[in-house]
């Protein structure tokens, strides 16, 4: 084992070197490769090297099966590759890349996020969890170091659901949790999945041979930018997740009548864009009322608009979630309940489809403490958080324990292309990573324990 590590970088953060509690250091990690580190530029670069794999030449956009997703993916395949880890594609387009441990009949622990981008993004949503694990596995594998237990990273394809408009699908997969019908879910050019699967050289009808079975899988760990405010408002470069939202997203349409803006008077019009303003505002009305509840409408469009034609149909999106299911659930019934009386009202028709629908999802008390521990470890203090934005973690929760790291992002900023972090944060993250590997024991929470793995040890 060689120590060719280069002198820490000062992590720029409050709680610099100095004030660094070194023997909060779990017992018999004291040679950890953690100390001998420095992967924070060479995550940056891999991350700036994914962001050239856009739809469009400006602004970053890698949708799910585009072959800029292909691309992308080759481009983690190799880097995996050299990192000591055998790679492919799975039945779905995630990447998944498996590093062996000393004992090959251990449970698995699985790492990763997703590829796939929102349109105009940022560079490090989901990226971040993808080349920050291989990246310590690139440590471990170039000191000749092994873990106990084998790990996988996987690159989920979809997350976002931008293209199909369901999200999640990657990890729903591997999580066993695939739902068939998806396969017929069309992008806005009407390629459906099924065809888009095929044009991608997988078998649609293979998509099961994805999934893990849960006895194989020791947990689930995320790493991923907070794309909130909180941490930096806190000066920490880092945090545990406690939970995430539930969420559900709906694709909605009113259908109202069209009609000559010059000649139909205002009392007799049934205008479906005066009536879909109308459900936007009570969305928001509603959620501001409901504590921890959020509701969006990120996409509204008339059909077949025209400056002096009263809108006949208009199309929007409705994303609304909460911490809490109850208050997800009162959230939705509310809104249900305006589209009614709204439509009762204007004579015009609210069609809704829920295209997502997750519950609110309990990281496990384990795998908390035991990142905890690590973050400890690093001299930094713990700071557990809830998430907002959805994650891969809710999806593998059907499948095993999850738990997240949340890393400081600039401003608070994503799913924009002011989205940002740095090198020093990047390097605190592989550094709690890897103590967080080299202490786990992929024995405790057994696949009965899940979700309830309560004080084992890490
Ligand atoms: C995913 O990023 C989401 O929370 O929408
Ligand atoms: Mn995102
Ligand atoms: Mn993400």
């Amino acid at each position: 084992m060689t120590d060719g590590a280069r002198p820490l970088p000062d992590s720029g953060t409050a709680e610099s070197a100095t004030s660094r509690n070194r023997t909060a250091q779990r017992p018999g990690s004291g040679a950890a490769i953690a100390d001998r580190t420095n992967l924070g530029p060479m995550i940056m670069e891999w991350l700036h090297e994914l962001a050239e794999c856009s739809e469009d030449q400006v602004e970053l956009t890698r949708r799910y099966l585009t072959p800029e997703h292909a691309k992308a993916a080759e481009i983690v395949m190799a880097r995996m590759r050299e990192a000591g880890m055998s790679a492919s594609l799975d039945a779905v387009g995630n990447v998944v890349g498996r590093f062996p441990g000393r004992r090959p009949d251990a449970r698995r622990l699985i790492l990763g996020s997703h590829l796939d981008t929102v349109q105009n993004a940022g560079k490090y949503d989901g990226a971040l969890g993808v080349m920050l694990p291989i990246a310590c596995l690139k440590a471990l594998h170039e000191r000749g170091e092994r873990l106990d237990y084998p790990v996988d990273v996987i690159a989920f394809g979809d997350e976002e659901g931008v293209r199909f408009q369901a999200t999640l699908i990657g990890s729903r997969a591997v999580a066993g949790d695939f739902d068939p019908t998806l396969l017929t879910a069309v992008d806005e050019d009407g390629v459906r999945l099924h065809e888009a699967l095929r044009a991608f050289g997988l078998d649609p009808d293979a998509v099961g041979r994805a999934a893990y079975r849960r006895d194989e899988v020791a947990g689930y760990i995320e790493v991923h930018i907070e794309q909130g405010p909180v941490l930096e408002a806190e000066g920490r470069p880092i945090g545990v997740v406690s939970s995430i939202a539930g969420a559900t997203r709906l694709r909605a349409e009113v259908i109202g009548r069209a009609g000559h803006a010059g000649t139909v008077p205002m009392h007799l019009r049934h205008d479906a864009l005066a009536a879909a303003s109308e459900a936007v505002a009570a969305i928001e009305r509603i959620c501001l009322d409901i504590p921890g509840a959020v509701g969006t409408v990120g996409v509204l469009r008339t059909v077949s608009g025209a400056v002096n034609v009263i809108p006949g149909v208009v199309k929007f999106t409705v994303d609304v979630r909460a911490g809490s299911d109850e208050r997800h659930q009162e959230a939705l019934a509310r809104i249900e309940g305006a589209f009614l009386a709204i439509a009762q009202r204007r004579g015009v028709v609210f069609d809704s489809v829920t295209t997502h629908d997750v519950r609110a999802c309990q990281c496990s008390p384990r795998l908390m403490r035991c990142l905890g521990e690590a973050i400890e470890a690093e001299g930094f203090e713990v700071r557990e958080l809830p998430s907002g934005a959805g994650h891969d973690a809710m999806a593998m929760a059907h499948l095993t324990e999850v738990g997240m790291l949340f890393v400081r992002c600039k401003d608070g900023i994503s799913h924009h292309p002011a989205e940002s972090m740095t090198e020093a944060d990047a390097e605190v993250a592989a550094r709690v990573l890897l103590r967080f590997l080299e202490g786990f024991d992929p024995n405790e929470g057994a696949p009965s324990d899940h979700g309830a793995a309560g004080e084992a040890p890490c």
